[in-house]
C-alpha cells in the first residue's frame, strides 16, 4: 500500500457545504479565500487539540481561526495589513459584553468631525452623517486593543456590499456596490451617475451592533492563536514561541499564485479605513509574475516551513492551475511547484496531490474580471507535503 493509500487524501471536505465554519469566518471577504472546510479536513486528520497549525499567508485567517475553533493553536502570518487586521481580531477576540460596552462608549463619545479633509472617492461612496461617523472611529481606534482590533476588523467587512432590493435596509455603510473588492473610483463615479444611486443614511453603530451578534453566534474560540505581519519566506525572524521551538504539526495554506490578485489595488475603501497606502501594498507583496521567480520563492518558503515543523507533520497547499494569455491549457502550478522542489533535493515527502474541481460560479477571481487576463481556472489542487511518516488521528471536534 502507498503512502498516498494509506492517508486516503480524498476531497472528503465537499460533504460540507462551502458556507462551513465558525461564525467569525464571514467577518469580511477577502479575495481568493478559501472556505473553511479545507483547513478543517486536514486539522482533524491530522492534528490533536492543543497541537499548532500554520498558515504563512493566511489572508482573512480562515486556517488559524479554525484551528483555534477546534482546541489546536492557530498562527497566521500575512504581509498584508488587512489579512493580520482580520485574523488578530479573530483568534484573539474579546468578550462579548466588553466589546458592545465598548461600542457604548465609543458612541457616547462621539463627535462629529469634519469630513471635508477626506478624498473625493471616499466621500461619493457614503452620506455625510455615516462618514462623518467613520471618520471618527477612524481617528479612535487603537488597532493594539483587542476590542478595537475586533470592531476595526468587523466595519471592514460591512464598509461597503449591496443595497437590499427595497433600497432602504442595508447592512453595508457605501451606497450599492460589490462587497467582495472595491471597483475602481472612476467606474464607480460613472455607475453612480447612471444609475442615480443614493447614498443612504446609515448609522455605523447600529450596524456594527447587527454584525457583532452574528459574528458572536458560535462564541469565541476556545483557544488564543496569532496573527504576525511578516512574510512567509522570514518565519525564522517572528517573534513566536511555538515557531522558535519548531512545534509547527500541520501547515494549510494557499500561496498567492502568478500575480492572480492585486490586494491593494481591489481593497482600496478597507485600505483607507486602516490608513494604509494600496499602492505600496501591491508593491511589498510577493507576486511573482514569472514561474522561474515564482518557484524560487515557494522553494524558500518551503524551506522555511520545513524548519518549523515537527517530525511527523503535514503541509498542505492549495495551488490552483493558471493559464497564461498565451497558452491553450491550464498549468498544473502544484505539480510544477513539487518537480522543481524534488530538483532541489526538499526533505518534504510528497503524501499526494488532490485535485478539486470548482463550480464555475463560485471563483472569485472570475468576478472581477481575471478571466479576461486568462488567469482564472476551474481547478484547484492541494500539493500535500509530509515530514517523515505521518500519523492518521481523525480527532473531530465541533465547538
Ligand atoms: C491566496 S491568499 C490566502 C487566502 C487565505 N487562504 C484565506 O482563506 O483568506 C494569499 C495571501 O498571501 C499574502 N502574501 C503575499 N505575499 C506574501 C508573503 N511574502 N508573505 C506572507 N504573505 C504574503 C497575501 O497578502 C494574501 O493574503
Amino acid at each position: 500500500m502507498s503512502e498516498d493509500d494509506r492517508l486516503n487524501l480524498t476531497p472528503e471536505w465537499r460533504r460540507h457545504p462551502k458556507s462551513w465554519g465558525h461564525s467569525f469566518h464571514p467577518m469580511c471577504s477577502y479575495m481568493a479565500m478559501f472556505p473553511a472546510r479545507i483547513p478543517h479536513y486536514f486539522i482533524q486528520k491530522f492534528t490533536r487539540r492543543g497541537d499548532v497549525a500554520l498558515d504563512p499567508f493566511c489572508g482573512r485567517g480562515t486556517t488559524p481561526l479554525q484551528a483555534c475553533a477546534e482546541g489546536r493553536v492557530g498562527i497566521g502570518v500575512d504581509l498584508n495589513p488587512l489579512a493580520w487586521l482580520l485574523t488578530a481580531a479573530k483568534v484573539d477576540a474579546p468578550d462579548k459584553d466588553d466589546l458592545l460596552f465598548r461600542v457604548e462608549d465609543l458612541q457616547t463619545d462621539m463627535f462629529y468631525g469634519d469630513i471635508e479633509n477626506e478624498p473625493p472617492e471616499i466621500r461619493m461612496l457614503f452620506h455625510d452623517y455615516t462618514l462623518s461617523q467613520l471618520s471618527y472611529l477612524k481617528g479612535a481606534l487603537d488597532r493594539n486593543d483587542p476590542r478595537d482590533r475586533f470592531l476595526l476588523a468587523t466595519l471592514t467587512g460591512i464598509l461597503h456590499g449591496a443595497t437590499a432590493k427595497d433600497g432602504r435596509s442595508s447592512h453595508f455603510l457605501s451606497i450599492s456596490m460589490p462587497n467582495t473588492f472595491s471597483m475602481s473610483p472612476n467606474y464607480i463615479r460613472t455607475y453612480v451617475e447612471e444609475h442615480e444611486l443614493r447614498k443612504v443614511k446609515t448609522d455605523v453603530f447600529d450596524t456594527l451592533r447587527w454584525k457583532i451578534e452574528r459574528l458572536y453566534r458560535h462564541g469565541r474560540p476556545e483557544i488564543r492563536g496569532y496573527a504576525h505581519l511578516a512574510g512567509a519566506q522570514h518565519l525564522g525572524d517572528i517573534p513566536n514561541r511555538h515557531l522558535k521551538r519548531k512545534e509547527v504539526k500541520l501547515v494549510v495554506s494557499s500561496p498567492p499564485y502568478l500575480k492572480v490578485v492585486r490586494y491593494g489595488l481591489y481593497n482600496w475603501i478597507r485600505l483607507w479605513l486602516l490608513g494604509e497606502d494600496p499602492e505600496r501594498l501591491d508593491q511589498t507583496l510577493d507576486q511573482h509574475p514569472k514561474l522561474d521567480d515564482y518557484l524560487l520563492f515557494m522553494h524558500r518558503v518551503c524551506q522555511q516551513l520545513y524548519r518549523v515543523m515537527l517530525p511527523g507533520g503535514v503541509c498542505a497547499l492549495v495551488i490552483g492551475d493558471v493559464k497564461t494569455p498565451r497558452d491553450t491549457i491550464a498549468l498544473n502550478l502544484a505539480e510544477a511547484v513539487w518537480k522543481f522542489l524534488k530538483r532541489r533535493k526538499t526533505r518534504f515527502e510528497l503524501a499526494g496531490i488532490i485535485e478539486d474541481e470548482l463550480a464555475e460560479n463560485t471563483k472569485v477571481t472570475k468576478i472581477w474580471g481575471a478571466d479576461k487576463r486568462g488567469r482564472a481556472t476551474l481547478v484547484d489542487r492541494v500539493l500535500v507535503l509530509a515530514k517523515g511518516p505521518v500519523e492518521v488521528v481523525r480527532e473531530h471536534v465541533t465547538w
